[in-house]
């Protein structure tokens, strides 16, 4: 069963790898599925730039024989005049039946989940998630590597403010005998909360600040982008600019068998002649996110139910104590909770802080 899709968290296994398998069935058979949608139509709400996650759920949609709608820079929309999440969802779930949103306040999504009538899906909530990131980079590890588990997992770069590196943890610590191999700075390390999934599942992990190191036991290695748009100052940024770089020496460290995976878009973590390699999977792994896409659409369509959490929920107007949440700038959001023991954890961006 697929609702609103904000957190990958909230799918079951037996969902997870029902859109690994329906992704699958579309790749092989794409015939077959070009007027699924036919007579749907996607809304691509779109506050923050983007190029891969946009335009791979357009063309799944157009793929499916569906039609899409929306904006990519909402100072073309009502928002510039100021219209809230709220109105402009009430709106246009609407005018579409199925709305794919990037924005870059924490929790965004789970706000515009609220107030809409058909599926969300989150493409992105500043730091937060991006879950749809997530599939995309499952179902290229099922197509490159033939296995989701037992599989030492590289994850390079700024795994601090990289949400796709969040995700990626929290689904594959899912799997059996996947190991984590966190390369970073000490500045850019991986927030305590994505150290508690670890945990939780029985995943090791170990953090190392050397990537010649790391290289020759990874079975994948995840670079990401120093994310320069999530720095406080430039001076911070430049401070970490450069560290890691995936050239023609380091890969030479790597195992034959080794995938490299990327978001992308990359700045200059991954030097151009890396491309060539055939270990470099990151532009098909673009492609196998939309197919990805097109599976999530025909579920997510297919038996949508409008239900999220279903816990208890604690209202404190106290507020959420990340200043980077949702609820900061669209102040008529109810200050919602969940009790974690002591903690009150934010519904929209996870934060936790202490109860009163
Ligand atoms: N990977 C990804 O989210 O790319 P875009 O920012 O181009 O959508």
């Amino acid at each position: 069963m697929l609702n609103h899709i904000i957190d990958l968290e909230e799918l079951s296994f037996s969902d997870l790898q029902e859109i690994v398998r329906l992704a699958d069935k579309i790749m092989k058979n794409p015939k077959e599925y070009s007027e699924a949608c036919r007579g749907r139509i996607l809304a691509t709400l779109f506050y923050e730039p983007s190029t891969r996650t946009q335009m791979s759920f357009q063309t799944a949609m157009l793929r499916l024989g569906g039609q899409t709608i929306g904006f990519d820079n909402p100072m073309n929309s009502s928002v510039a005049k100021g219209e809230t999440i709220k109105d402009t969802i009430k709106i246009v779930s609407g005018y579409a039946d199925i709305i794919a949103m990037r924005h870059p306040s924490e929790g965004s999504a789970k706000a515009a989940s609220l107030y809409s009538s058909v599926p969300i899906i989150n493409g992105g909530d500043g730091g937060h998630l991006h879950p749809t990131q997530t599939l995309t980079d499952v179902v290229t590890l099922h197509h490159e590597k033939g296995r989701l588990n037992h599989l030492n997992i590289g994850l390079c770069g700024d795994l601090k403010n990289g949400r796709t590196v969040h995700s990626l943890i929290k689904t594959m610590s899912h799997f059996e005998g996947n190991k984590f191999i966190l390369i970073s700075t000490k500045e850019l390390g991986i927030p305590q909360y994505i150290k508690d999934v670890m945990n939780r599942s029985c995943c090791e992990y170990i953090e190392v600040k050397s990537l010649a190191e790391a290289m020759p036991m990874l079975d994948v290695l995840y670079m990401t982008r120093i994310q320069r748009e999530r720095f406080p100052s430039e001076e911070e940024y430049i401070a970490q600019q450069g560290v890691f770089v995936l050239d023609k020496e380091k890969l030479s460290l790597g195992k034959k068998d080794l995938k490299i995976l990327h978001p992308l878009p990359r700045v200059d973590e991954i030097t151009n002649e890396v491309d060539n390699d055939p270990r470099a999977v990151y532009f098909k792994q673009a492609v196998y996110g939309m197919y990805a896409r097109m599976a999530l659409i025909l579920l997510t369509l297919q038996d949508a139910k409008y239900t999220y959490y279903t816990g208890k929920t604690i209202i404190d107007n106290t507020g959420c104590t990340n200043s980077r949440c949702i609820t900061h700038t669209e102040t008529y959001l109810p200050r919602k909770f969940k009790a974690h023991g002591d903690l009150l954890e934010c519904e929209y961006c996870d934060a936790r802080k202490l109860g009163q």
